[in-house]
C-alpha cells in the first residue's frame, strides 16, 4: 500500500474583532464517503455530465411518494396528491408524480401552460397562486379547471371570463387563517378569523356566475406541528357549513395545500436542534382524525387535496460539486471554493446540507466555509463548518436539495448544470441537459447600430 501523503495540521486562531461580525458557531458535519448514488458513481457522473451536476434518484422518489400514500390510504383514503409544480418542475419529476395519480398544482399561467404541454388534462389542474391574468383564467375556465380564487379582483376577473364562456364555474376559495404556525401566510386568501373570508363568500353567492363547492388553506411550508393540520381542518370544516348555510350548496373538497417537512435540517435560527421532524405518518394521523372528528358520517365527508411538494422531492435531490480551490482567509478560516454557488441552491439561506465527499479526507478538522464560483462575496454556500482539509478536485455530494432549488437556480454568472435521474434498474437519464450560451441568449436581439463589426 502506498504511503499517504503528509498533512501538516494547521494552527488556528480565533480572533475576535471589536465591531466585527460574530463568527458563525463551529459545527462539524459528518463527513461521510459517498462515492456513489443508487450504484452509479458520482465521478462517472460527473465524467459524462459535468460537475456541478443535479441528479435525482427514482428509487428515493419512489420510495418518498409510496411511504405518504400509504400514511394517507392508511389514515383518510380519499386523499388526492397535487403535485406542486414549483417545487420543481422538470417535465420528468412532473410525470413521475402524474404516472402515480397525481394532479398538478400550479401557481402562474406559466405553470399552468407546462402542464397542459406535458398532457395533463385541464380537469386535473389546481390553478392557485395570488395573479392569474385575464388570458390564464380564460385557458383555465375553457380547460375546466379547478380555480383557487385568491382575492376580490380576482372574483371580477373570473367573472368576466365566465359571462364570455357563458356557464358559471365550480370554483375553490383558498383561506388564511390561524392555526397556530407563526407568521400566519396573510399575503395568500381570504382572511378567515377577520370575516374577509364570509365576504367573499357571499360576494360569490351575490355574483351567481361562481359556484363555491371547494375551500383551501396552506399554513406555511416545513411545518414542523401535524396538530396545525388538524386545527386546520377544523376550522375548514366548520367554515364549510357557514358556506353551505350562504350558497345552498355543500363544500364538496377541502385543500390542506402543502408544508410537509423533509429530513432537510434547517439553520438553528429556524429550527433549534431539539426539535426533531416528525415522520408523514404523524401527519397523516393527525389529519385522518381531524376529517373523522368533523365528519363522522353517515353523510358523505369531502375529498381532501393535498399539495405536497418538499417533502416527496427534497430527499431524492443531490448536487455533486468539486473542490476547486481553496485558501486561508484571514480570520484563519479555511475557504473552499465549489464550482457550484448559492445560484444553484437558494435554500441555502435556511439550510445546512449534508455533505459527502467522494474520497476519504485527512487532517484534523479546522474552520472552515464553502464558497460558490460566483464572483459575488454573497455567495457562501456554508458557513461555520469544521472540515478535514479537502483536496483541490473532490467531488462534494450536497443534500437534499431536490426540493425548490433546481426551480430557483439562474444562469447568473454561470450557465446551469446538467440534471440527470437515475433510474431504478441504474440507467442515467438527462432531465435537462447544460445550459449553453445560445440557450440564454436566444431570446436577446442586437440593436443593428449597436452590433460590432
Ligand atoms: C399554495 C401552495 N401549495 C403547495 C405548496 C408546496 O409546499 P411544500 O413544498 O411545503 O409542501 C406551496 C409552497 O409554498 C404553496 O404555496
Amino acid at each position: 500500500m502506498p504511503p499517504k501523503p503528509y498533512i501538516s495540521p494547521s494552527i488556528v486562531a480565533i480572533r475576535h474583532q471589536l465591531g466585527a461580525k460574530a463568527p458563525a458557531p463551529l459545527m462539524a458535519p459528518a463527513l461521510r464517503v459517498r462515492r456513489e448514488i443508487d450504484g452509479v458513481a458520482v465521478a462517472a457522473l460527473t465524467e459524462a455530465h459535468g460537475s456541478p451536476l443535479f441528479v435525482y434518484s427514482e428509487r428515493q422518489l419512489v420510495a418518498l411518494h409510496d411511504r405518504a400514500r400509504a400514511a394517507f390510504d392508511r389514515a383518510w383514503p380519499d386523499t388526492t396528491f397535487a403535485w406542486s409544480y414549483k417545487t420543481c418542475y422538470l417535465r420528468s419529476i412532473c410525470a413521475f408524480f402524474h404516472a402515480r395519480g397525481s394532479l398538478a398544482e400550479v401557481v402562474s399561467e406559466f405553470e399552468y401552460d407546462k402542464a397542459r404541454r406535458l398532457g395533463v388534462p385541464g380537469a386535473n389542474i389546481l390553478f392557485n397562486g395570488p395573479w392569474k391574468p385575464l388570458s390564464a383564467l380564460r385557458k383555465a375556465v375553457r380547460d375546466g379547471a379547478r380555480i383557487h380564487l385568491d382575492n376580490f379582483e380576482e372574483i371580477e376577473d373570473l367573472e368576466t371570463v365566465v359571462r364570455e364562456h357563458g356557464q358559471p364555474v365550480h370554483v375553490t376559495i383558498r383561506l388564511n387563517l390561524d392555526a397556530g404556525i407563526y407568521p400566519v401566510w396573510s399575503k395568500f386568501g381570504f382572511n378567515l378569523e377577520s370575516g374577509q373570508a364570509l365576504n367573499a363568500v357571499r360576494r360569490l353567492h351575490q355574483g351567481g356566475l361562481l359556484h363555491l363547492d371547494g375551500l383551501h388553506c396552506h399554513i406555511g411550508t416545513f411545518v414542523l406541528d401535524p396538530s396545525a393540520y388538524a386545527r386546520t381542518v377544523a376550522k375548514l370544516a366548520a367554515f364549510a357549513l357557514e358556506c353551505t348555510a350562504i350558497s345552498g350548496r355543500s363544500i364538496r373538497s377541502l385543500d390542506l395545500g402543502g408544508g410537509f417537512p423533509s429530513l432537510s435540517q434547517l439553520k438553528g435560527i429556524y429550527q433549534p436542534p431539539e426539535i426533531a421532524v416528525p415522520p408523514i405518518e404523524a401527519y397523516a394521523d393527525a389529519i385522518g382524525t381531524a376529517m373523522r372528528a368533523a365528519y363522522p358520517g353517515p353523510g358523505p365527508a369531502p375529498r381532501l387535496l393535498l399539495e405536497t411538494g418538499r417533502h416527496l422531492v427534497d430527499e431524492a435531490g443531490y448536487l455533486i460539486t468539486t473542490v476547486t480551490s481553496s485558501k486561508v482567509s484571514p480570520d484563519t478560516r479555511r475557504s473552499y471554493l465549489i464550482d457550484g454557488g448559492v445560484h444553484l441552491l437558494y435554500t441555502s439561506t435556511w439550510y445546512n446540507f449534508t455533505l459527502e465527499v467522494d474520497r476519504p479526507t485527512a487532517g484534523l478538522a479546522e474552520p472552515a466555509c464553502l464558497n460558490g464560483a460566483l464572483c459575488m462575496n454573497i455567495d457562501v454556500v456554508s458557513d461555520g463548518l469544521l472540515l478535514p482539509q479537502l483536496e483541490r478536485g473532490t467531488r462534494l455530494t450536497l443534500s437534499p436539495v431536490g426540493a425548490y432549488n433546481l426551480t430557483q437556480s439562474m444562469p447568473f454568472i454561470h450557465c446551469r448544470p446538467a440534471a440527470v435521474l437515475i433510474r431504478h434498474d441504474g440507467r442515467v437519464e438527462v432531465m435537462r441537459r447544460a445550459e449553453t450560451i445560445d440557450d440564454i441568449e436566444q431570446g436577446e436581439s442586437l440593436p443593428a447600430d449597436l452590433a460590432l463589426s
